[in-house]
């Protein structure tokens, strides 16, 4: 099958859908791979070291659109890219449609076959292809903390492990999932002193065992986040709930409680954010202060660390690439995890909560493979 790699097109995105190591998988099992010039200036990934991995280098996106069978991105596809999208080509990428009526638009007057990382499942039902950037996110969760604790930042002034002789920072995790516990490890590291508030209790006995004592742990009630967030000196927003907005576990009354130049780094801000007073913001200016609590809101934090990113996400996503390249829709009657991934198809929606969310009608995906 012939692999094409788009450039990524959407403003302060810098990862690329296939690095350099993942086209040598695909060349070795017999796929063509075209890459547009300089996809990989991001990652610092040359047209030649594409080259050298087998690929061929298009000139430009209409070129890799218009030859490629099956499209491998990062980003939603933006609005040039829909009309370039055609009948009988797969594009496997990051779609976040549910919220995105236009783009559903775009996907569907395509007629192509839009598969989405985010809504791939694994055996245990778990989201295969959204956890390295949840890992991502978690692990800088902790450096964003570091640098807003900073005295110029606005913060406390706070070394995040103290020195000898003067006690650590305290850092508060809400949510034990991936984010909360690549956080948790990162904090525990740097010698914070680490208490992880989850509602599942379950979850809680498995951190308990996983840190081996280093951290405290409690269950998720009212009380308990307010007394955690009144001695906190770092909050760290890592709650979900799966196809919901975040649920608001700080309002604005209880961040009164917290200590003045005390940091939030709300990495839920992508479903609206666990605390009341959050707002996205971005790289170029990523945090702001409400009752003298820096808020940290950045909407895509792994977008700051395109290199780790690209490569997290290609471990991950690499398996179903070959697995699509080597069968084409077939994967999807083979792999039920990835078929749960197929959310256009031939101008029909083929997942439901996308479906409900557009008001769209909705067709099963069984009864395409059977
Ligand atoms: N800002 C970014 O760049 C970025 C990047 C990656 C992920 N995220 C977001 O981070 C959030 C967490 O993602 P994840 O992969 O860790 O999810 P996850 O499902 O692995 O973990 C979520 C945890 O929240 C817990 N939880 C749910 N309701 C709770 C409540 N009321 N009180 C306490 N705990 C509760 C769950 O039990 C679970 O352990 C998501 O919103 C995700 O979209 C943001």
């Amino acid at each position: 099958m012939r692999v094409g790699v788009p450039k990524e097109i959407k403003s302060e995105e810098y990862r690329v859908g296939l690095v350099p190591a993942s086209v040598r998988e695909l060349v070795a099992a017999g796929h063509e791979v075209l890459v547009e010039t300089s996809a990989g200036t991001g990652i610092g990934a040359s047209d030649d070291e594409y080259r050298r991995a087998g690929a061929q280098i298009a000139a430009s996106a209409e070129e890799v659109f218009s030859s490629a069978d099956l499209i491998v991105k990062v980003k939603e596809p933006q609005a040039s890219e829909w009309s370039r999208l055609r009948e009988g080509q797969i594009l496997f990428t990051y779609l976040h449609l549910a919220p995105d009526p236009a783009q559903a638009r775009g996907l569907i007057g395509s007629g192509a076959t839009s598969i989405a990382y985010e809504t791939v499942v694994d055996a245990s039902g778990a989201l295969p292809l959204l956890a390295p950037m949840s890992e991502v996110a978690g692990r800088l969760s902790i450096e964003a903390a570091g640098q807003s604790l900073r005295r110029h930042a606005g913060g406390r002034g706070l070394l995040l492990g103290g020195v000898p002789g003067v006690k650590p920072a305290r850092v508060v995790v809400l949510g034990g999932g991936v984010v909360g516990t690549q956080a948790a490890r990162m904090a525990v590291g740097l010698g914070a002193e680490v208490t992880i508030i989850d509602k599942s209790i379950p979850r809680l006995r498995q951190l308990d065992d996983l840190f081996g004592g280093r951290v405290r742990t409690r269950v998720s009630t009212i009380e308990a986040v307010e007394q955690e967030i009144a001695e906190a000196d770092v909050v760290i927003g890592a709650v979900l709930v799966p196809g919901a907005s975040a649920p608001r576990l700080v309002t604005r009354e209880m961040l009164k409680l917290m200590k003045q130049g005390a940091v939030v780094v709300d990495v839920a801000i992508d479903q609206g954010g666990c605390f009341e007073t959050s707002r996205p913001t971005t790289h170029a200016d990523p945090s702001f202060i409400v009752d003298g609590i820096v808020h940290y809101c950045v909407a895509n934090m792994p977008g700051a660390v395109p290199l780790t990113s690209s490569y997290a996400l290609n471990n991950a996503t690499l398996p179903y690439v070959l697995e699509l390249a080597d069968s084409g829709l077939a994967a999807l009657a083979r792999n039920p995890g990835l078929r749960a991934g197929l959310n256009v198809h031939r101008g029909r929606v083929y997942n439901s909560a996308v479906a409900e969310s557009l008001g769209l009608p909705f067709d099963d995906v069984d009864t395409l493979v059977a």
